[in-house]
């Protein structure tokens, strides 16, 4: 990053009281994506010093708990866990203080070695441990964002994101360097299902939901099929998944 702009970020972290430089890459991402609000539970994998923290809890002024393997100072209104996001035992620690999460953020880099990569390799590696916590944690509808740092097997990881959540994509922050390899990974509308647009199933339609579509289930995910009667059963073809049931159409013979 050029001087100029390094110290900018520098100096405007300082006069707000932000911990780190990236509280401003958190904003930006949540200014374009909208991935935390009011009221929701956050929790901020490889959080130290703290500088996504405090932006998380200024903007949910609920439930946020970081992670990290150093030290995070005290925050108030924040709970913070010092351990390694990759083991079971952590993991354990932030089941046991929460678990329906409205988004989790990871900002955690490797150590990083120099080599291109083995660091590119280090960062999907934690990136899809992050990925797995989630997946974990989240609501249904709930939202993720991770940095990755750029590499073969980026959009493959990716591709993993994007059949978890009902919106995925990459996002290059302002307030990183123009050279860096770091991107974001950002998901939204966390869904609990297998169920994919364009999959056909059969069901059969239980009832009749308000719109007068027929409701049917899959694996106990609603499905509103289109014309779909009571007692009929359907070959469906899945038109749009949402975090908490599917549209489909019957599929023609
Ligand atoms: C770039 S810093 C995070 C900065 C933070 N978002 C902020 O705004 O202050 C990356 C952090 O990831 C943490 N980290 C790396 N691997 C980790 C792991 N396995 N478990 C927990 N934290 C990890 C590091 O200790 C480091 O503090």
């Amino acid at each position: 990053m050029p001087r100029k702009k390094r110290d900018l970020y520098y100096n405007k972290a300082k006069q707000m009281g932000y911990r780190s430089r990236a509280s401003f890459k958190l904003q930006y991402i949540n200014e374009k994506y909208h991935l935390i609000k009011k009221g929701d539970v956050v929790v901020d994998l490889g959080a130290a010093p703290g500088g996504w923290l405090q932006v998380a809890k200024e903007l949910s002024e609920g439930t946020v708990i970081g992670v990290d393997l150093q030290k995070i100072e005290p925050m108030e209104g924040v709970t913070t866990i010092k351990g390694d996001m990759t083991s079971p035992e952590t993991q354990a620690k932030i089941f046991e203080k929460v678990d329906a999460v409205d988004t989790v953020i990871c900002d955690a880099a490797p150590n990083l070695s120099g080599n291109w990569a083995l660091d590119h390799a280090r960062s999907i590696d934690l990136s899809r441990v992050a990925l797995d916590v989630a997946a974990r944690l989240l609501k249904p509808g709930g939202n993720f964002v991770v940095k990755v740092f750029q590499g073969d097997m980026f959009d493959d990881f990716l591709k993993d994101v994007k059949g978890r959540f009902s919106y995925a994509t990459a996002y290059k922050s302002q307030a990183s360097r123009s050279q860096s390899a770091e991107i974001y990974v950002i998901g939204k509308g966390f869904l609990t299902t297998a169920l994919r647009k364009g999959a056909v199933v059969d069901v059969t339609v239980e009832s009749l939901g308000n719109d007068g579509d027929g409701v049917a289930y899959v694996d106990d995910f609603v499905v509103f099929v289109k014309g779909g009667r009571p007692g009929q059963r359907l070959k469906v073809k899945i038109k749009d998944v949402k975090p908490s049931f599917a549209f489909g159409e019957i599929a023609k013979p």
